[in-house]
C-alpha cells in the first residue's frame, strides 16, 4: 500500500530530517523539502536522498500570503498531506495553517512552554536548569506554541557544555520525532480534536 505523503520544512543543517529519512519504519514518504534559507546544508541532504526541494527566499515576495500561496501550490502539487516542521525558523502564517489545520507539527528543543524562540538550548543552559528537552507538538499562529503531542526529558549533567548538552538533545530528537509521527500518522489523530 502506498504511504501518505509529506513534507518537511527546515531552514538549517538537516539533521532531523535525516533522520526521518533513515527511519526505515517511517509511517509516511517524505517527497518535499521546502527550504526557506538558500545556503542551507539541509538542501544538499535532501538531493543526496532524491527528494525534491523547494527552496524560496521569503524576502522576495511582497508578504506573507503571496510567499505561503507559492509554497501551499507546491505542497498540493505533491500531494502533501503533513507538514513536519524540523528547524523552519519562521512563523506559519494563516495562508498554510488553514489549508493544513491541525496536520503540521513542529520539533523544538526545549520543554515547552520553557524556552520558546530561537536558541532554546542555549537559553535553557543559561538559566541553569537541571532538566531540559525536547518537545513535539501541533502548530498554532504562536512561536512554539500549539497542542503538546509528547515530550521527553534530558538531564542538564554538571559537566556538559552548551555543545554537550546539545548533541543529547538532538539525538533525543532523532528518536521522537519519528516515533510520534508514525504514532500521529497511523492514529490519523487530528486537530482539534473532535
Ligand atoms: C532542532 O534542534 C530543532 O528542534 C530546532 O532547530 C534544530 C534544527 O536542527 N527547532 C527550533 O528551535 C524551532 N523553534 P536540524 O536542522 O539539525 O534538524
Amino acid at each position: 500500500m502506498n504511504k501518505v505523503k509529506a513534507a518537511v520544512f527546515a531552514s538549517g543543517t538537516g539533521s532531523n530530517f535525516e533522520a526521518m529519512m533513515n527511519c526505515k519504519e517511517l509511517a509516511c514518504e517524505i517527497v518535499l523539502l521546502v527550504c526557506d534559507n538558500p545556503g542551507a546544508s539541509v538542501i544538499e541532504k535532501a538531493t543526496d536522498f532524491g527528494v525534491q526541494t523547494f527552496v524560496l527566499n521569503p524576502k522576495a515576495f511582497k508578504d506573507k500570503h503571496v510567499y505561503e500561496t507559492e509554497v501551499l501550490q507546491v505542497v498540493r502539487e505533491s500531494e502533501v498531506e503533513w507538514i513536519f516542521l524540523a528547524g523552519f525558523m519562521r512563523l506559519v502564517g494563516p495562508t498554510l495553517l488553514n489549508a493544513y489545520q491541525g496536520k503540521i507539527l513542529n520539533i523544538h528543543p526545549s520543554l515547552l512552554p520553557a524556552f520558546p524562540g530561537k536558541d532554546a538550548i542555549g537559553q535553557a543552559y543559561r538559566a541553569g536548569v537541571e532538566v531540559t528537552g525536547v518537545t513535539v507538538h501541533y502548530i498554532d499562529e504562536g512561536m512554539d506554541t500549539g497542542p503538546i503531542i509528547a515530550q521527553k526529558q534530558v538531564e542538564v549533567l554538571p559537566e556538559d557544555t552548551e555543545e554537550t548538552l546539545k548533541y543529547r538533545i538532538q539525538k533525543v530528537e532523532h528518536e521522537l520525532y519519528p516515533e510520534v509521527i508514525n504514532q500521529v500518522v497511523r492514529m490519523k489523530r487530528l486537530w482539534p480534536v473532535e
